[in-house]
């Protein structure tokens, strides 16, 4: 058993020392008698399960020997290895030039998301207007997201947002409207605010997306009226889209305002003429808004008989698709930067 150990040494030393030269048939060499001395099946693992024919008082002696050649090989391995790495280094640097003349590689830096870019103008011109800016949670109580907001259990306006339910009372808030019961629930009128988040809704088609962006706004004071809502969402599109835009309102119904409306703008692209944009129209349809519900003031504590507010509330997706004439609101969640890179703010 002994000499069976020197000689596989021995086999396994020569077989070292005669790599071929090059580099890369050396290396499989290496891993061929890595594998075939040292592996799972390898000559020395054999031997030492062999041991076990051996009489018990000879065994130690034995174990001490394999292990002995184990380590001694596996040394001269480590060693051929690191001499070939060596060798391929050295090869590799002779074969590679620097040319420090060539221009540095070119970062292009990042831009802002068109959706990011889109919040932050029409944020703008609500705060150039006096507007406060306020945040709400993304994951609702049904409380606020319906109840406060008069929608109450088995209401029929449930069916207008198909909901994400992630308990029976929490929800993933469909729009930002409940931030309008957060804020009149704490502060009392005036309340000049505007709300910005994300939303969240079960729809997914060229137009709709399951994730998307709304602004919430809400003016509560004594005498407020129609005409301020209709000026100042009027000022809106004038600034966001052009001097030139029209804007109409059409009847509509939200339980949480009364008379409610949808506001047309007239279309961006044609102008009012007709086109594919408008469906030959001449409007688009932009928001929606109207007079703050006195059940929902009196639901936050707030008289009624005293004060009164409008609300709003847009898509930003939707504003965004408009001004850039963008056919498919599934480009804004892809991150193609081929798409984003378009948006330099
Ligand atoms: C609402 O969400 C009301 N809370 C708006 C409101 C606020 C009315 C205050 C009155 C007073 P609506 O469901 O129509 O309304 O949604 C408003 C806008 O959100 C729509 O015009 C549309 O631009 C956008 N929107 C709605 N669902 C989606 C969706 N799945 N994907 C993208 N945008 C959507």
């Amino acid at each position: 058993m002994e000499k069976q150990v020197k000689v596989l040494v021995e086999q396994c030393l020569s077989a070292l020392d005669a790599l071929p030269t090059e580099l890369k048939a050396a290396s499989a060499a290496i891993a061929e008698i890595k594998v075939k001395y040292l592996g799972k099946s390898g000559s020395l693992t054999a031997l030492l399960r062999s041991m076990r024919d051996l009489p018990a008082d000879e065994r130690p002696a034995f174990g001490a020997l394999v292990n002995d050649a184990q380590d001694r090989l596996k040394a001269a391995i480590d060693g051929a290895e690191a001499v070939l790495d060596a060798k391929i280094l050295a090869e590799r640097l002779s074969g590679e030039k620097v040319d420090i003349t060539l221009p540095g590689k070119d970062k292009t830096p990042g831009t802002l998301h068109p959706i990011t870019l889109v919040a932050n103008e029409v944020q703008e011109i609500f705060l150039n207007l006096g507007f406060e800016l306020s945040e709400g949670p993304e994951i609702e109580t049904d409380n606020y997201n319906f109840q406060m907001l008069n929608i109450p259990s088995e209401h029929a306006a449930r069916d207008m947002q198909d909901t994400f339910f992630v308990t029976d009372s929490i929800v993933l808030r469909t729009h930002t409207s409940p931030n309008q019961a957060r804020i009149m629930e704490k502060k009392q009128p005036p309340i000049k605010m505007i709300c910005p988040g994300r939303t969240y809704r079960s729809d997914d088609d060229a137009t709709h997306s399951p994730i998307f962006h709304q602004i919430e706004g809400l003016v509560v004071d004594k005498r407020v009226t129609m005409s301020d809502l209709k000026g100042t969402l009027d000022l809106f599109c004038k600034t966001m889209f052009s001097p030139e835009t029209k804007t109409r309102l059409r009847p509509s119904y939200f339980p949480f305002t009364e008379p409610s409306v949808e506001v047309d703008m007239s279309c961006s692209s044609c102008g009012g003429s007709g086109c594919g944009l408008c469906k030959g129209t001449g409007w688009i349809e932009i928001l929606g808004a109207g007079i703050v519900n006195p059940k929902v003031l009196e639901n936050c504590g707030i008289d009624s008989s005293v004060y009164g507010g409008f609300a709003f509330g847009m898509g930003i997706e939707r504003i965004a698709m408009i001004k850039y004439g963008i056919p498919d609101i599934r480009l804004f969640f892809e991150n193609d930067v081929r798409f984003l890179r378009q948006f330099k703010g």
